[in-house]
């Protein structure tokens, strides 16, 4: 008898609207999550009444809250975070749109297995505003970096990029969107990529098996 294929866990965190997650979501409800090679278990963020909250209740998943202002100390609610993350025993975590950088206590429980997206081309353009940065310095061409996150801004070894050309009469709203629907594409097919073959990571370089 073959072997049961191995189905990851996945935990999403979120600060948004949450196009990512269901771009997440609908890759694995339409093929299964078998063919997917994982599953989302649990979807956290950072404040309460965002769709991509709304997202995940409908598809009827467990969501944690964990908000900065309700701990005395950033490392209080970095470890807060943490510890409502491990409980669901994630392989892979995703940050899709989780506007908030973790701290130590995190990066020491999924160092090297937090996957975030960036909507620009780094190590142009890091940071809260990496769309408006790139096209208020006049580049040509951005777009969008799955990245493994280590402890600094948007730096970590880079698993994968998108790139997307500015337009004469973009705005930041009209390529932010055209980079999402990029990002979006490259986000399933990366995290399914390193759920179904698993990864290492050598110096900056990702090795995907
Ligand atoms: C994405 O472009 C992500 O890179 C950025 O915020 C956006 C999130 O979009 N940090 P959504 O919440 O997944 O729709």
């Amino acid at each position: 008898m073959a072997a049961k294929p191995v189905v990851k866990r996945l935990v999403v965190l979120v600060s948004g609207s949450g196009t990512n997650l269901q771009a997440l979501l609908d890759e694995i409800a339409a093929g299964g999550t078998e063919a997917y090679g994982a599953a989302v278990v649990a979807v956290g963020a950072d404040r309460d009444g965002i769709e991509g909250l709304a997202r995940a209740e409908r598809a009827g998943l467990p969501t944690f809250v964990r908000r900065v202002k309700d701990y005395d100390t950033r490392d209080e609610w970095d470890a807060a975070l943490a510890e409502a993350v491990d409980a669901y025993e994630p392989d892979l975590v995703v940050s899709a749109g989780f506007m908030k950088i973790v701290g130590k206590e995190f990066l020491a429980r999924f160092g090297g297995r937090f996957v975030n997206t960036h909507p620009a081309l780094l190590p142009s353009f890091p940071g809260a505003h990496g769309v408006r940065d790139a096209l208020a310095y006049g580049a040509k061409v951005t777009g969008c970096t799955v990245h493994f996150v280590d402890d600094g801004v948007d730096t970590g070894p880079i698993i994968a990029q998108g790139v997307v050309e500015v337009r004469d009469e973009d705005d930041e709203s009209a390529l932010h969107e055209r980079i999402k629907e990029v990002e979006r594409r490259l986000l399933v097919e990366v995290v399914g990529r390193l759920a179904r073959n698993g990864h290492r990571i050598e110096g900056r370089k990702v090795v995907i098996q």
